[in-house]
Formats: structure tokens, C-alpha cells, sequence
């Protein structure tokens, strides 16, 4: 194998990450059932010795149970090879996503992810969701004093709009946002993705393979197992399935003319987009994980660059239908609305 993965700044405030990170939500949460914790050790330890050293969690993913497998995979000398990226504002109640920022919900999530990692600081902390009633700064303000009280290094935020972003920014540096970007997600290049380059923010992306989509194509519908979290999804929904059909087509293709695998060329295609651009793909198998990093060796010309890039108007679905969260509706309220007790 021997794929060197390089290191890259994320953001502008010293955070360096493997070029590549590993998207660790499958192995407990949302795709099937949760995976054997000893094999999920085994992939992350391998994934740490192959470079491959940015970790992603989020306190939702489980709920909680996620972070409880990367705390333990991380004794023994791991915590120190890592940058460990985790999230919060999420709570899912009924099946329904609840989201918090106000200050108590910040600091009391953050101590408890710090608890469930068993580490005494978090490298990157998301806001995992925009809390709209709650004015960004108030969020922000509260996150400053756990960089400052050093239980979290850096600051990150997932889907959140640019004049959110820049509100967030004015307030303490944000390192990194979080959002889908992959081959048939580009929603984010008008508007985040100049933000972020003029503010010097890292753009971390998320579901670079389309949910697995993007790899394996209609076969990978066919077999979702029962309670399977991507079924509600437009996009793999059966109206959509001749139109994504044709789509994983044309990257197959692709994949075969340049002797590579539909994976690695969906994120070729991400790492194509820059230096200050990093994947997190998900995954539970070693294999597919060793294919997956063979995707920093794949070259793409300008030209192969537009053809990919033309596929995302053949797509079928939105990418988030049922949710209420995205970066396009996380315009908090003015500080000036914000009441605090006396
Ligand atoms: N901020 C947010 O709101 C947000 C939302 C979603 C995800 N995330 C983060 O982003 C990470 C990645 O996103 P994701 O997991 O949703 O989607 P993804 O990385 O696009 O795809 C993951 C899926 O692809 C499959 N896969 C991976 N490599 C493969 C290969 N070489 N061949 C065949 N199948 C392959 C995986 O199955 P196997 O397990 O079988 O390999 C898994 O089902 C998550 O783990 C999570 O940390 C964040």
C-alpha cells in the first residue's frame, strides 16, 4: 500500500490535519446497526498508523456511545497522534433533531464530551447545528472561554451560513466549518466556500462519498438493512434511483478509464478542490478504508475536473429535505435581542 498522507493547516490559527480524516459516525449511529467495538478500535489504530490522524465524532452520534469508542481507542499513546474533532448542539428527542447554543448547553456538553472521550481537551469543537433563537455570538462567547480555560483548542461550525460564519468569526477565529461536499453536493461553493478563503477558514466536508452512494451506487439501496437512517433520504428514495443511476455511471466509468475505483475518484474530486480542503469519508472496514486513501494518489486534469463537476446537474433529490437545519435558514437574532437574567 505506502500512501503518504500529508498533513495540511486547517484554518489559520496552527490546527494541522492529515490531508484525508476518518469519519467515525457508522461505526455507532444512523447507517445500520452499531459495529463490534473491537473491530472498530482495530480500524481506527490502523487508520492512526496508515497518517491518517484527524478523528470526527459528534456527541449525537449514538447519542454518545460514538465518543465512548473513540475514548477508548485512544488510551494507550493514541490521544497524542490524533486531532480529535467532535461536535455538539444536537439533541434528537422522537426522532426529531432539537438544537441548543445558549451558554449552560454549551459548557455542560463540552464537559461531558470531554468526560465521554476521556481527554482533558478536544481539538476542534464544532456547533454541530445553528441554534437560530439564540444570537451566534452568545454560542461564540461561551466557546472562547473554553479555548481560553483550555478544554477545546479550536473552534469549528457545521452547517452554518456565511453571515453566521462571519458573525462567528468577529467574535473568536473559526478554524474550520463542516459541511457536505462531494460530487453531488455543491451547494456550498457559491457563497461558504469564498467566505471561508477570505476569512483563511479550513472547509472540512462532509459525506465526500454521498452516504456511500457515490462508491457502491443502486446496489447500496437495494441492500440498506432495516432502520437504516439513509432510507429518508431524497436521494435514495426509488423516484430518484434512475437519474442517481446514471450518475454513479458516469464515475464508474471514469474510475475505470484512469484505473482507480468510483471512491477514490469522488474524493479525488474533493481533494481537488484545494489545500484547505479536507474529506472526512465514513467507513467500518479496514479494505475500504485502505481503498479510500489510495484516493491522494489520483491525479485529475482541469478537464476531467469539468466533467466530474457537470455531473452534479444530472443528480436526483435534495440532500436534506427533512431537515430543518441547514446553512441556507441559520441566520440567528441580533446580540442586541439577546435577555440575560438577572
Ligand atoms: N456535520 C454533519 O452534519 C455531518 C453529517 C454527516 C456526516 N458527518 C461526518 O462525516 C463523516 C463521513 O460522512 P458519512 O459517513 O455520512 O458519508 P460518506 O463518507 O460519504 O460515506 C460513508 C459510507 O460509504 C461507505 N464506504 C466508504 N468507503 C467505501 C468504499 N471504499 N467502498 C464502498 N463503500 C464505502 C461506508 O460503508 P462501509 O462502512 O461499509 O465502508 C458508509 O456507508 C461521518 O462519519 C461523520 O463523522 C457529519
Amino acid at each position: 500500500m505506502g500512501v503518504n498522507v500529508p498533513t495540511i493547516k486547517l484554518g489559520s490559527q496552527g490546527l494541522e490535519v492529515s490531508k484525508q480524516g476518518l469519519g467515525c459516525m457508522g461505526m455507532s449511529a444512523f447507517y445500520g446497526l452499531p459495529k463490534p467495538d473491537a473491530d472498530m478500535i482495530k480500524l481506527i489504530h490502523h487508520a492512526i498508523n496508515s497518517g491518517v490522524t484527524f478523528l470526527d465524532t459528534s456527541d449525537m452520534y449514538g447519542p454518545h456511545t460514538n465518543e465512548i469508542l473513540i475514548g477508548k481507542a485512544l488510551k494507550g499513546g493514541m490521544r497524542e497522534k490524533v486531532q480529535l474533532a467532535t461536535k455538539f448542539g444536537i439533541i434528537n428527542r422522537d426522532g426529531k433533531g432539537e438544537v441548543h447554543g445558549d451558554p449552560a448547553y454549551v459548557r455542560s456538553s463540552c464537559e461531558s464530551s470531554l468526560k465521554r472521550l476521556d481527554v482533558d481537551c478536544i481539538d476542534l469543537y464544532y456547533v454541530h447545528r445553528i441554534d437560530t433563537s439564540v444570537p451566534i455570538e452568545i454560542t461564540m462567547g461561551e466557546l472562547k472561554k473554553l479555548v481560553e480555560e483550555g478544554k477545546i483548542k479550536y473552534i469549528g461550525l457545521s452547517e452554518a451560513s456565511a453571515s453566521t460564519i462571519r458573525r462567528a468569526h468577529a467574535v473568536h477565529p473559526i478554524t474550520a466549518i463542516q459541511n457536505e461536499w462531494s460530487l453531488w453536493s455543491r451547494d456550498l461553493e457559491e457563497e461558504l466556500v469564498p467566505a471561508c478563503r477570505e476569512l483563511g477558514i479550513g472547509i472540512v466536508t462532509y459525506s465526500p462519498l454521498g452516504r456511500g452512494f457515490l462508491s457502491v451506487g443502486p446496489k447500496l439501496i437495494q441492500n440498506l438493512p432495516e432502520g437504516d437512517f439513509r432510507k429518508i433520504f431524497p436521494r435514495f428514495k426509488a423516484e430518484n434511483l434512475e437519474a442517481n443511476k446514471v450518475v454513479y455511471e458516469k464515475i464508474s466509468e471514469m474510475a475505470t478509464r484512469k484505473g482507480c475505483t468510483p471512491s477514490q475518484l469522488a474524493l479525488a474530486w474533493v481533494h481537488h478542490q484545494g489545500d484547505d480542503v479536507c474529506p472526512i469519508p465514513g467507513t467500518t472496514k479496514i479494505n475500504n478504508f485502505n481503498e479510500n486513501i489510495g484516493a491522494l494518489t489520483v491525479k485529475l486534469t482541469p478537464e476531467e475536473m469539468t466533467e466530474l463537476s457537470s455531473l452534479a446537474d444530472m443528480v436526483g433529490g435534495e440532500r436534506h429535505a427533512f431537515m430543518t437545519s441547514t446553512w441556507v435558514n441559520s441566520d440567528t437574532p441580533p446580540l442586541s435581542s439577546w435577555k440575560v437574567d438577572a
